[in-house]
């Protein structure tokens, strides 16, 4: 069976960054969200993933960064095949094979570009000619940053909001992102755990709930409005409170670490002095740091010189989900929107 024949489909998805954050997931159920969130799409750290429904076999098989995995990460991947399956007439079972080009489970949005990946790469291998907002849907119900991560520049995903939708293209604003890695290990717990645990046992969960919509609006207003400040105010103000309902559970969903808090200072100091500089936080220690593009390199050189960052990766926003060409190799796979593509070529090179 030559390539053309084969139920092969490949897609690229960058991960995102919430400016405004969403933790809690919503009463009616379907991994709806709670509260509203938008964010910026990261094109530094992207996921390339093949999906290829063969004749042969009972069950699914993915493998992620070369391992094969099983238990609960083979089950979020076979319950997304799942739906697309549902969706049109193939049946059968796939091979999925997964690379990021950034540590995986470290609080960089690893979920939310692999699912958007997975969404993409799937329809295409089944032959399915899914929308946007419909792969954006199947993307959400794995992982509802994920639906964030279809769409490029800034992203709006609305309280209960079934898809989520693009705000501005990358080229909105001269922004980048700039993330301080201060851990690169697997976190304590992950994200629907904790916050499922955080809806039962913090007593500022709801409060949460009742403030972030009020923050997105600043959030929102100030990219609207591309005013730096505006923005660095409501996100950190989101980050803190969404920290404060983890750390309040019983026991306490606690990400930040050492270098973390001390970053969280220094980035409020830089900022008071005039730099344009803000921080935030998702599911993990890590420290990512909104800048200007004029002040990209000498953000990225204060973050590279703090004690206890062991690596800096420069984000600037980036493209929609994409397919990516089934001719070749995965790693080397030109994307086929004709939109920059790039990042795997730094990577490493024992992931070929
Ligand atoms: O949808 P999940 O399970 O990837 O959770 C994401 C939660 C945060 O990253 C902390 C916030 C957000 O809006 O992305």
């Amino acid at each position: 069976m030559n390539r053309s024949e084969r139920a092969l489909g490949r897609a690229e998805a960058c991960a995102n960054i919430a400016l405004a954050k969403y933790w809690g997931k919503s009463e009616k159920g379907d991994n709806l969200t709670a509260v509203p969130s938008l964010s910026l799409t990261l094109d530094a750290l992207r996921t390339r993933t093949e999906v290829e429904f063969v004749n042969d076999g009972a069950l699914d098989r993915a493998f992620m960064q070369g391992e094969e995995v099983s238990g609960r990460a083979l089950s979020r991947v076979t319950d997304l095949l799942d739906r697309i399956r549902a969706r049109g007439a193939e049946k059968r079972r796939a091979i999925v094979t997964s690379y990021n080009n950034f540590p995986t489970a470290a609080g960089l949005a690893s979920s939310a570009s692999g699912f958007a990946a997975l969404s993409l790469a799937a329809a295409r291998a089944a032959a399915l000619a899914l929308t946007p907002g419909q792969l954006s849907s199947e993307a959400r119900k794995s992982s509802a940053s994920a639906a964030r991560s279809l769409f490029g520049g800034f992203v709006v995903l609305e309280r209960e909001a079934d898809e989520a939708t693009p705000l501005f293209p990358p080229d909105h604003w001269d922004v980048a992102m700039v993330v301080a890695v201060v851990a690169s290990g697997p976190k304590p717990i992950g994200s629907t755990g904790g916050m499922l645990h955080t809806k039962e046992t913090s007593p500022y969960y709801h409060p949460w709930e009742q403030n972030a919509p009020a923050i997105f609006l600043k959030v929102r207003e100030g990219v609207v409005r591309r005013d730096f400040e505006m923005v660095a105010e409501a996100m950190e103000h989101s980050t803190r409170l969404m920290h404060a309902t983890m750390i309040t559970s019983l026991p306490p969903v606690l990400y930040l670490k050492g270098a973390t808090v001390e970053l969280m200072h220094e980035v409020a100091a830089r900022r008071k002095g005039g730099h344009h500089v803000a921080y935030t936080m998702d599911a993990g220690p890590n420290v990512k740091v909104l800048t200007t593009l004029a002040e990209v390199e000498a953000t990225r050189d204060f973050l590279a010189s703090f004690q206890g960052v062991e690596r800096v990766i420069v984000c600037r926003p980036g493209p929609d989900a994409s397919p990516l060409s089934t001719d070749g190799p995965l790693l080397s796979a030109p994307r086929t929107d004709h939109l920059p593509g790039g990042g795997f070529e730094a990577a490493d090179s024992s992931q070929a």
